[in-house]
């Protein structure tokens, strides 16, 4: 297994819709594995395979809390069948736009068919934060990033301060 770079924000790959998945092979499962440790290692709750520049309909999210035994779950080709109208909040962050936080509406509960790590079709019903992170990852295979779903004013200011910090790290490493 191998860590990957994390995209971030302007890279206009996070902007580009990923490709269904065709074949279930061992280049295929090596990518599943490195997204995996890459999102352990950032540390992050979920990662879709754009965020390490391959534009695949893959997600990894694993919802175990530091200390707690991991429940990795691959979702391919997600297909969402249902969503609840009733939404709920969380103050979601994006490993492809750090330190940014904002508090974004979703659906409470979803349900979804995909394929998994072995290519096996699968349906799950999720809810709470499941249902959030599932949402939010779904959203990058489509080129969509939380700050799309917030007012222009707060988008903008997110996207100034992500400038900003950019600038910074330059002024660092020059
Ligand atoms: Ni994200």
């Amino acid at each position: 297994m191998a860590k990957k770079q994390i995209l971030t924000i302007p890279d206009p790959l996070l902007r580009k819709v990923s490709e269904p998945v065709i074949a279930f092979n061992a280049e295929l499962k090596n990518l599943m594995d490195d997204m995996l440790e890459t999102m352990y290692a950032a540390p992050g709750i979920g990662l879709a395979a754009v965020q390490v520049g391959i534009l695949k309909r893959i997600i990894v999210i694993d919802l175990a809390k530091e200390g707690e035994k991991k429940t990795p779950l691959f979702i391919v080709n997600p297909k969402i069948t249902s969503k609840s109208k009733e939404l709920i909040s969380y103050e979601e962050g994006c490993l492809s736009i750090p330190n940014q936080f904002a508090e974004v509406k979703r659906s409470s509960s979803c349900k979804l068919n995909f394929l998994d790590y072995d290519g096996k079709e699968k349906e799950l019903s999720a809810d709470g934060l499941l249902a959030t992170c599932i949402q939010h990852e779904i959203d990058h295979l489509n080129g969509i990033l939380f700050i799309d779903h917030l007012s222009k004013l707060k988008k903008d200011l997110i996207l100034k301060k992500t400038k900003k910090q950019k600038k910074e790290i330059d002024r660092v490493i020059v």
